[in-house]
């Protein structure tokens, strides 16, 4: 009679303990995932315009140039982060901050550019690095000749302490156009008639003056940096900020990667959003 007993609990003591175990694999998958999500999750500041974007990034570069004055900064070309690099010359210029220290790694650079003055370095030159105390040695830009060797450099480096990006209509970051590998590292792209479209208007408003090939940091390059910053103030970028903002990986809008990293800024001008 007893031993009867024993078999009859047996199964169902076995598929309690199974229900049991399968109720707790799944709770601690979704907390951890929740934890994750917690983790990963960047955080979004919308300001009033661009000015105010560019004084409170500048900030975040003034209190890193403090603690650390031998940081590594990532920089972005283009028109959003000008307002940025205003304040960082005022703050240099009034002795708050030194770039002395230094060293920066710019994200892309065109390939075959027709003339000098359209080329990133020069842009970079004319709007930051000559009226700043930063080494012009220690200012890097990728190269075409060996794309990967600019990763190995930005290591060799200590890694970027500081990213700062800016984002195309189509999402991409760098030149990283839509469909971009999310581990790759420095390489060639092509750019996109998006991008060669928004671009005109640095070269006589005429797309086909835009040159077609560029060399950029990978969308695994940009990951690597310890703390990323992504900075929109115009309207044209909604659809790709929103795509960002869903947390949804999403190939086809490349800015959409840095869901996967944990220490992420965006400043939004209260424009883009409208
Ligand atoms: C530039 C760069 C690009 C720009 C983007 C937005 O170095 O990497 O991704 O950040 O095209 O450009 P703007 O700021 O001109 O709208």
């Amino acid at each position: 009679m007893r031993e009867n007993e024993v078999w009859e609990t047996k199964p169902r003591f076995f598929v309690q303990f199974f229900a049991i175990v399968v109720v707790f694999v799944l709770a601690k998958r979704r907390i951890l995932y929740k934890i994750k999500l917690g983790l990963k999750t960047m955080r979004i500041t919308i300001l009033h315009d661009e000015k105010e974007i560019g004084a409170r990034v500048a900030e975040i570069f003034v209190r890193l140039l403090n603690e650390k004055p031998n940081a590594v900064l990532g920089f972005a070309t283009g028109s959003s982060p000008l307002p940025i690099y205003a304040e960082l010359v005022k703050a240099c210029r009034s002795g708050r901050i030194s770039f002395r220290e230094a060293t920066s790694f710019n994200l892309d650079e065109y390939l075959a550019c027709p003339d000098k003055k359209q080329t990133y370095r020069y842009f970079m030159d004319e709007n930051l690095f000559s009226q700043i105390d930063i080494r012009e040695s220690f200012t890097y830009f990728p190269s075409p000749k060996h794309p990967e060797s600019y990763d190995e450099a930005i290591e060799k480096a200590g890694g970027v302490d500081l990213q700062l990006l800016g984002i195309g209509r189509d999402g991409h970051i760098g030149f990283n156009e839509p469909g971009a590998a999310f581990d790759s590292k420095t390489h060639i792209v092509t750019l996109t008639p998006s991008t060669l479209e928004a671009n005109a208007r640095f070269f006589d408003d005429d797309p086909k003056k835009v040159p077609t090939k560029a060399v950029s940091m990978g969308l695994g390059t940009i990951l690597k940096a310890k703390h990323i910053v992504l900075i929109a103030d115009d309207p044209s970028k909604k659809e790709a900020i929103t795509k960002l903002m869903s947390h949804q990986e999403d190939i086809s809008s490349p800015a959409t990667v840095l869901n996967r990293h944990s220490n992420v800024d965006v400043f939004l001008s209260e424009s883009v959003l409208r």
